[in-house]
């Protein structure tokens, strides 16, 4: 269970270029829920979503996740949440390109405090998941844009995370992709998982049990 009490993020504080990007947020998402989070360009989204991924810190407010208030604490313990229940899809990826693409994907089964048995086993099926699984020994910066946003999307869910974050994650892909990469969060999320999606897409959003609309770093809907 995610609440977010009137959370307020400032970047570049005290510089000349200091920018309130969220104005007091509050929501409330609970476990289960596939959330779509909607906005024009600019409008706090992805900054939205990496406060809610435990990789961006924010000014004031609370933001508490299954019970546990999520402000100042240790790298530690931020890496633990991040590993054990958030599986996030940046928006620009973030892969590493010299790795390969199972590489990529073993990453956080790599970060994991508890020992993972069959590591390539479990990459290979997140990585069958995502579609893409005659891909595993390329190397990340041979991929189009499209193979990069599934090997994300598969690194994201490798490690069976209580909540998926996914930023624009049918931004590069043409339809029937898209539809099949929403297919896939559908089926997570049937099988228990939470999923917040930030899109562009109106037919994404709808297919989701409820949308969180943003403007100006303010929850409007
Ligand atoms: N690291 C940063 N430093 C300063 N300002 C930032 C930073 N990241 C984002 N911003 C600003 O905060 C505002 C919200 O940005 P954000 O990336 O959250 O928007 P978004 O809704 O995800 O947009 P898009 O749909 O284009 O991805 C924008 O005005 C942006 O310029
Ligand atoms: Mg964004």
């Amino acid at each position: 269970m995610i609440t977010l009490k009137n959370i307020v993020k400032i970047y570049n504080i005290k510089k000349p270029n200091e920018f309130e990007a969220l104005h007091g947020v509050s929501a409330e998402i609970k476990d289960g829920e596939m959330v779509a989070v909607i906005g024009k360009s600019g409008a706090g989204k992805s900054t939205l979503l990496h406060i809610l991924a435990c990789i961006d810190s924010y000014q004031s407010g609370e933001y508490t996740l299954d019970g546990t208030l999520v402000k100042d604490l240790s790298e530690n313990q931020y890496a633990k949440i991040r590993n054990e229940k958030l599986g996030m899809v940046m928006q620009d990826f973030a892969l590493i390109d010299d790795f390969t693409v199972i590489e990529n994907v073993m990453i956080p089964l790599d970060f994991s405090k508890k020992k993972v048995k069959n590591k390539k086993e479990k990459a290979l099926s997140a990585l069958r998941a995502a579609g893409i699984a005659e891909l595993a020994k390329k190397p990340c910066n041979k991929l189009s844009g499209g193979q990069k946003q599934r090997v994300a999307i598969a690194r994201a869910i490798v490690n069976e995370p209580a909540i998926i974050l996914a930023d624009e994650p049918t931004g590069a892909l043409d339809n029937k992709t898209s539809e099949e990469i929403l297919n896939l969060f559908k089926e997570l999320n049937k099988q228990g998982s939470t999923i917040i999606i930030v899109t562009h897409d109106l037919k994404v959003a709808q297919q989701c049990n409820r949308i969180i609309e943003i403007s100006d770093g303010k929850i409007i809907n």
